[in-house]
């Protein structure tokens, strides 16, 4: 096994899991009572915003409602701790990792607490609701949405993403269903690099077959044991 120095760890929505945040592949392909692309793409922001918005403010306001488990909390240590370069990579839009005291971390997928100008760009940290219309303070444009990388639109920093993949001695991807590329082609991008690949989740990924290896259980126990193990 090659020496472990520079670590990519990849988060999806099954390590928000056990804090009772919905993943979005749950029964029935619902995620909180809607279909994915009837709140997540560009055209169903387009076609009924106050849906759109309703839907986040929803997603934002039960933030206050939840807390980061063992394993956000197993992933803050091994930031703290690991001497080496670490990136975690999360899919997810809240904030349960930086609440866990990630500090390395990089959100692809945006994040519920920032509002985004559709007309400038800018991103800016958002409370509360946020009414289709409201105002960029940046451009004056009546433009705000929510921060969320819809289908179809460019996830954050994958110049970022591609380096830290090209850099790894290991890969490891957490609680995700491997059902959504970019993200769900990081590990052939990191094996053809030589890195070593590790799976966590509760049942195999669309993409297990890439991964050396694979352990299945909930993410608040193999989180930690693998967190200890590494540092020991
Ligand atoms: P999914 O809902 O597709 O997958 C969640 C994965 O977590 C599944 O494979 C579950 O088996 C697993 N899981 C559930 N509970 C778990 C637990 N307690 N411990 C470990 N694993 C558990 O969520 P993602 O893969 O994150 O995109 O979805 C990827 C993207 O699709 C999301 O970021 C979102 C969505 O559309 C955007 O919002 C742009």
């Amino acid at each position: 096994m090659r020496d472990i120095r520079n670590i990519l760890v990849l988060t999806g929505a099954g390590i928000s899991a056990e804090s009772g945040v919905a993943t979005f592949r749950g029964p029935g392909g619902l995620w909180e009572g809607h279909r994915v692309e009837d709140v997540c793409t560009p055209q169903a922001l387009h076609r009924d915003p106050a849906l759109v918005h309703r839907f986040y403010d929803a997603r934002r306001a039960q933030l206050a409602g939840v807390e980061p488990n063992a394993a956000h909390r197993a992933l803050a240590r091994l930031d703290a701790q690991w001497p080496g370069a670490l990136l975690i990579v999360t899919q997810n839009v809240d904030d349960l990792h930086e609440r866990g005291g990630a500090k390395r971390l990089l959100h692809m997928h945006g994040e519920l607490r920032s509002a985004l100008c559709a007309d400038c760009g800018a991103r800016r940290p958002w409370e509360g609701a946020l009414p289709p219309g409201s105002e960029c303070p940046a451009c004056e444009a009546e433009a705000l949405r929510p921060d969320i990388v819809f289908f179809g639109e460019m996830p954050y920093r994958m110049d970022t993403i591609e380096r830290a993949l090209a850099g790894a001695d290991l890969f490891v991807s957490i609680g995700t269903s491997g059902a959504v590329y970019p993200a769900a082609g990081f590990v052939q991008t990191a094996r053809y690099h030589g890195a070593e690949t590790l799976e966590l989740n509760l049942e195999p990924s669309e993409g297990s077959v890439w991964f050396a290896e694979s352990r299945m259980g909930p993410a608040g126990m193999l989180v930690p044991e693998w967190v200890e193990q590494l540092l020991s």
